[in-house]
């Protein structure tokens, strides 16, 4: 390619998206490549959280369940993320962490096929999805198990025995992209529920959920989507299996009547079943205002630039760091990834930290993956040029061999 940094330069003059960079906040001089693990800031963000606080707990106290619209933001918050993942008003509820909205979605789809005893998985997936089937298996004790399937296995893994599969649609470790739609249809034909993990795509690249037919999701709002740390999860159960797919964590949120205080409880039929109980009314009102950005944004545009900026930074890597053997582990094919571009190499983690310090954020994932994610609304084209520059001085200079960049924290 041979570009110069200010053909980087010019890309950022012409990019349609450049102006919601404004929006967020980023410390001075920082390359950001992380918000495929905790989104950035936007700066609306504190203004809304005073506002929350001051106004709405500080001086309407309780009355603000009515009249600042606490009780229905799990799904007024649904209703704006349908829309970036092809879903229908009334499908998209949010609530709890992801893992938990695993276990409910996978619990309702064991329900819906109470013969057969098999749920197909991605053994590499980020682990909680396993780990809470895993739970969920162990507690039920009618025999269940988990078929694990790796990539380009999976479609062969789903027979006639699967009651569900569920299924991550963009790898964290990765960045390999399933195809949804084929997934979901073969899972289909042989009777199974198809239940996806958007946790990396939703915010990512367009996703269509009812174009592909699919069962029901869950993602996360604090990587692509921006909600803050630790932001509510949301789950999507398409209409079809409203009031016959219900989950077990059979909370007073997911009663017909949560004011009525009746003694049994009664599965509401519509998504505010799979909701369970009070929800962090502060942090989902932060989450509102990432979501309001994505709204004014063009999904087709984002997935345009993430894949040109994507495709810059693994070209700069392999024309100016091509002596340091980092070996690229996401797919090349644009149809075959998602937002991020991981490479392996043995040194990865003290590299990545010897980064960090120089000011480029991105993360390590053991054993050997060095993670970087691309979020079009607030990284720029110099910023691809910048971070591998950086990048570039750190192995030319043997900066990373320092012994504090050898330094384990608890989070990598
Ligand atoms: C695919 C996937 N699922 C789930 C999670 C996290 O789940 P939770 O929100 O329950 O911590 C992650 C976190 O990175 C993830 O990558």
């Amino acid at each position: 390619m041979t570009m110069t940094r200010e053909d980087f330069l010019a890309l950022d003059a012409d990019d349609p998206l450049a102006h919601f960079a404004d929006e967020f906040y980023l410390p001075e001089g920082i390359i950001y490549l992380d918000g495929n693990s905790l989104g950035a800031m936007p700066k609306a963000a504190k203004t809304r959280a005073l506002e929350v606080i001051d106004q709405e707990w500080g001086e309407d106290l309780i009355k603000s369940w009515n009249k600042a619209g606490w009780f229905n933001l799990v799904e007024k918050l649904g209703n704006k993320t349908a829309k970036l993942i092809g879903a229908d008003e009334g499908e998209v509820i949010y609530a709890d962490a992801t893992g938990l909205n695993v276990y409910k979605l996978v619990a309702a789809a064991l329900e819906m096929r109470p013969d057969r005893k098999v749920i197909v998985m991605e053994g590499s997936n980020f682990p909680t999805d396993n780990y809470m089937v895993q739970g969920l298996i162990k507690q039920l004790d009618r025999g269940h198990e988990i078929r694990f399937a790796e990539d380009g296995e999976i479609l062969d893994a789903i027979d006639d025995d699967v009651a569900a599969i569920c299924i991550t649609h963009v790898h964290y470790k990765t960045g390999h992209l399933h195809d949804m739609a084929a997934i979901t249809k073969k899972a289909q034909d042989c009777g199974a529920i198809a239940i996806w993990d958007l946790c990396h795509s939703a915010g990512a690249l367009p996703v269509d959920l009812n174009s592909a037919n699919v069962d029901m999701a869950v993602g996360c709002t604090y990587k692509y989507l921006n909600g803050g740390p630790g932001s509510q999860s949301f789950m999507f159960v398409a209409r079809r299996h409203h009031g016959k797919a219900v989950q077990p964590l059979t909370g007073w949120w997911g009663h017909d009547v949560p004011f009525g205080f009746e003694r049994d409880y009664r599965p509401r039929k519509d998504i505010r079943q799979f909701s369970t109980g009070t929800e962090p009314i502060t942090s989902l009102a932060i989450s509102e205002v990432g979501l309001d950005i994505f709204l004014r944004a063009d999904m087709n545009e984002i997935r345009k630039k993430s894949l040109k900026l994507c495709d810059l930074f693994i070209e700069l890597i392999e024309e100016r760091l091509g002596d340091y053997n980092f070996k690229l582990v996401t797919p090349r094919e644009h149809n075959r990834r998602g937002s991020q571009v991981s490479v392996s190499s043995e040194n990865g983690f003290p590299i990545m930290q010897a980064l960090i310090d120089f000011g480029v954020i991105g993360d390590f994932r053991a054993p050997d993956i060095m993670r970087f994610g691309f979020t079009p609304l607030y990284v720029s084209y110099v910023d691809v040029w910048d971070a591998v520059d950086r990048w570039k001085n750190i192995m030319d200079t043997k900066a990373w061999k320092r012994e504090e960049f050898n330094q384990k924290g608890a989070v990598t």
